[in-house]
């Protein structure tokens, strides 16, 4: 979930469809943000297990949607088929975006390219003139950081030159990003309720492909359990009275009308 590339083999090494039930609230206030609806096209950029492309199928909208990572677009697609939704899945990233569309989405996506002002420029293209970027992006000061910071010591170091994804979620960074262009910003948030502190570290880590993919390093050098240990005390800061962790991981809503 915290991924600091956008390696995209990590993505599936992690149980993810468990995450993107939880985080399905923001792909519908994206998807309300946009409103999208018949008559229009709309792209989901990163668009993962599929949560934003079938909220604005959902609305009648014609809908595409990329993500680089195979195994997550395979999961897209049966639910799809499960659904009864048309959407037009297709292997992509920011750098490989098709067409133009009236509503260009990300959510939790584009935050992970490795060059922002590039992922940024990519989705104004794929705008189509009067239309809109709707972008979700976690916040560096959230709870969605806090976790990344804490596992950060297990994990190999950042590819060099890569930029930290909640650098998206920063207001006048993506004011920044798209300059030239009317962006407005509100800062939203996604629930999370867990038993215990031990049960939320256990959930992050079996959800998070990234931190998956070093288990069997973890495992042998002891630092498994440790992993588990640092991440237990960052919810343990949202711990309630009765001992169970209530938490919310706010993220930054960007909504891009570029100027053509
Ligand atoms: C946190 S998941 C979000 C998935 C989905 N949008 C959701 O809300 O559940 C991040 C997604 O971004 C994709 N991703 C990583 N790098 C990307 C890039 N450069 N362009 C587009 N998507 C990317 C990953 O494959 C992954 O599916």
């Amino acid at each position: 979930m915290t991924s600091p590339s956008s390696a995209t083999s990590t993505w599936a090494a992690g149980d993810y469809p468990a995450m993107a039930a939880h985080l399905s609230p923001a792909a519908d206030r994206v998807v309300a943000a946009a409103a999208p609806g018949p008559g229009t096209t709309v792209l989901d950029v990163g668009t993962g297990t599929g949560n934003a492309a079938f909220a604005a199928a959902r609305t009648g909208a014609a809908v595409t949607a990329v993500d680089p990572t195979p195994e997550l677009l395979a999961i897209a697609r049966r639910r799809a088929d499960e659904e009864g939704l048309a959407v037009t899945f297709e292997e992509g990233d920011t750098d490989r975006l098709p067409g133009t569309h009236d509503r260009v989405l990300s959510v939790f996506g584009a935050m992970y390219a490795p060059d922002h002002a590039r992922a940024a420029d990519a989705l104004v293209r794929a705008c189509a003139p009067g239309g809109r970027i709707v972008s979700a992006a976690w916040t560096p000061d959230g709870l969605m950081a806090a976790a990344n910071r804490a596992a950060g010591p297990y994990l190999p170091p950042p590819p060099p030159g890569g930029q930290p994804p909640v650098r998206w979620g920063d207001a006048a960074y993506v004011r920044a990003l798209f300059a030239g262009h009317e962006v407005s910003v509100t800062t939203e948030r996604v629930s999370f309720a867990f038993a215990s502190p031990a049960a939320a570290a256990a959930f992050w880590v079996r959800t998070a492909g990234h931190l998956q993919a070093e288990r069997d390093r973890l495992l042998a050098d002891d630092s498994w359990l440790a992993l588990h240990h640092d991440l237990a005390a960052v919810f343990a800061d949202h711990t309630t009275a009765d001992g169970t962790v209530d938490a919310n991981s706010a993220y930054l809503l960007a909504v891009v009308r570029p100027d053509r």
